[in-house]
């Protein structure tokens, strides 16, 4: 079997370190370990217009920004196929198939969908398109025989939908289609980065998140101005570590050598979080300490996207060609989906002699 990833991201916003830890971080590992027979990143604009149907302008503006985070990451186009969703029409092609395979029911359970319908506010007025979204996320995966799919967490239960759906296309229609199995980052803390004031989890609405397209400056206000222990006033006082979410930058960045080059007088973070329980260990120190490492990991992104801001119609470009062949590949998985099904008459030789067969008889007796 081939190995193969399939993964994206809506563009609704700038992407932010959460997604770096969180996915883009191992994708580009993924893709520069040599040991994949094809790697789709996909744009998912189709999908962000499931809630922004009278906002197409703000997907439009965030698919270069998007492509912009991807690069800056390291994700190559000759290695890896960037597209944008809505390129490709098989995928609505393939939806409209295996949305028959699915209950209404099924969907109303989806516990990400759920969460989502209650933040939006959709109440009882959830448009179709963003209840079946998962389902259009199964034919993203399944029109490219991806068998691994790099994500973060909340994308479980659409992979858990996806497994369901191929088990059931196979099952009526033949094997035909390629069961996925999730790829997580190795850590809860990668899983979800919590944002910049606390909360659960850095995300665009809540506009808590270090952005991968921050300028030092922004980085380093957003750093020092960061939530952390509230009863830790004075330098002396002892400090709690536990969600604070400085400290859970650092499990998530720190590297050894990063303390010798930064804060020396410390061999690991433990001895660094040590002290701050005991206090005598102010806010500003680590909070400076964590925006040097910061600034340090984003620094190869920022050369790289800066070289690809010089010439954006390139980026599109880019963008252009990978569609292409990400269509080709989803187009010849749907003639296959069809056969499958049935619906490929024309191709079909064999049910095209047997209705002659059937009419000529008829027309003897
Ligand atoms: N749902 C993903 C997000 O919110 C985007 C996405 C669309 C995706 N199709 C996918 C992710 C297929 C993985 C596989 O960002």
């Amino acid at each position: 079997m081939k190995n193969i990833i399939l993964t994206g991201d809506r563009p609704t916003g700038k992407l932010h370190l959460g997604h770096y830890v969180g996915s883009l971080k191992k994708r580009v590992e993924l893709q520069n370990s040599g040991k994949f027979d094809g790697i789709f990143i996909m744009i998912a604009d189709a999908q962000a217009l499931s809630d922004n149907a009278d906002n197409v302008e703000k997907v439009r503006q965030n698919v270069i920004e998007v492509a912009l985070d991807y690069l800056a990451c390291g994700i190559d186009p000759n290695k890896s196929t960037i597209f944008i969703q809505s390129q490709i029409p098989e995928l609505c092609e393939l939806t409209y198939y295996f949305l028959n395979l699915v209950t209404v029911a099924r969907l109303q359970r989806n516990p990400t969908v759920k969460e989502e319908i209650k933040l939006r506010g959709f109440n009882k007025s959830i448009p179709a398109g963003f209840l079946t979204y998962p389902v259009s996320q199964a034919a993203d995966i399944t029109a490219f025989d991806a068998n691994i799919v790099p994500v973060g967490d909340d994308q479980l239960p659409m992979i858990e939908q996806t497994r369901e759906i191929v088990r059931s296309f196979n099952s009526i229609y033949g094997e035909t289609l390629v069961e996925p199995n999730a790829s997580l980052p190795e850590n809860d803390i990668c899983s979800r980065l919590p944002g910049l004031d606390g909360k659960a989890k850095m995300s665009k609405s809540l506009n808590n998140g270090i952005y991968l397209a921050d300028s030092p400056e922004e980085i380093k206000k957003k750093i020092m101005g960061m939530f952390t222990d509230p009863n830790h006033l004075k330098v002396e006082d002892p400090g709690t570590v536990e969600n604070n979410p400085v400290f859970t930058y650092l499990d998530a960045f720190c590297k050894p050598n990063h303390l010798q080059r930064y804060l020396a007088g410390y061999n690991n973070l433990d001895e660094l979080k040590d002290h701050y329980r005991r206090g005598g260990l102010g806010d500003t120190k680590i909070k400076s300490f964590l925006n040097d490492v910061i600034q340090e990991e984003l620094m190869p992104l920022r050369t790289r996207r800066e070289e690809y801001q010089k010439n954006i119609p390139q980026v599109y470009k880019i963008l252009l060609e990978g569609s292409r062949e990400a269509r080709n590949v989803a187009s010849q998985t749907t003639q296959r989906v069809k056969s499958a099904i049935g619906i490929n008459y024309f191709e079909d030789a064999d049910l095209i002699s047997k209705q002659a067969q059937k009419f000529a008889h008829q027309i003897k007796s």
